[in-house]
């Protein structure tokens, strides 16, 4: 497949670069053929601006400031994001992204004020993210980025499209055997994706 790999660490000593590396090196072992969107490194705008959100409703018009974006996004068959969670959410760099790339007319259309999707051509989705917290405190605070890829992105692919959701949690506690364990499971579970 062609796989769209979304990562946003700014950092490349990080651990988050590291399991980004890992993601694109298995993905490619398997066979698939990916493009890699680093979003720090291309330095990825993600500030929709008075002028963006004027226009929002208005396609192609819509897509003219990210249209290398949207294309890359139109020629995928599935989707991974590689995102440490911050504030419980995605880096303002991600989510700028969905703002300002995920257009009506590019993932949505309103018909009669109904939301239908035009991502139908990703057929799969998959998520490797980081946590601060423990699972039990993201599951207090009702893991909202957990719910964006398992809930709100799968129903904007498919309702019940293949998800695959790797989540390295307690990160703060984290030692260089969890993390080894866990780039492990990331290796193992890309390389079948
Ligand atoms: C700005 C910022 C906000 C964060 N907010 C959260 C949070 O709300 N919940 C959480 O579990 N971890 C949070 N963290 C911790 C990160 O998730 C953690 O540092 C990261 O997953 C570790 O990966 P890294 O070492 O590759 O950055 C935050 C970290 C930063 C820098």
């Amino acid at each position: 497949m062609r796989v769209l790999v979304l990562h946003s660490h700014p950092v490349e000593e990080s651990f988050g670069a590291a399991l980004h590396r890992q993601t694109i090196e298995s993905l490619k072992a398997a066979g698939h053929e990916v493009d890699d969107c680093n979003l720090y490194a291309e330095g990825f705008d993600p500030v929709l601006s008075r002028h963006d959100r004027m226009i929002y409703h208005d396609y192609p018009m819509n897509t003219e400031a990210v249209k290398s974006y949207v294309e890359r996004l139109q020629r995928a068959e599935a989707l991974v994001i590689v995102t440490p969670v911050w504030n419980f959410g995605f880096p303002a760099i991600l989510k700028g992204y969905f703002d300002r790339v995920w257009l009506p007319g590019v993932t949505f259309e309103l018909v009669n004020g109904k939301v239908t999707s035009k991502l139908r051509h990703i057929r799969k989705l998959g998520a490797v993210m980081t946590y601060g917290a423990d699972p039990f405190r993201a599951f207090i605070v009702g893991n909202p980025p957990k719910k964006i890829i398992k809930r709100m992105l799968r129903a904007m692919i498919k309702p019940f499209a293949p998800v695959v959701f790797l989540a390295q949690y307690d990160m703060n506690r984290s030692t260089e055997e969890t993390r080894k364990r866990f780039l492990e499971r990331v290796r193992r579970e890309m390389e079948r994706f």
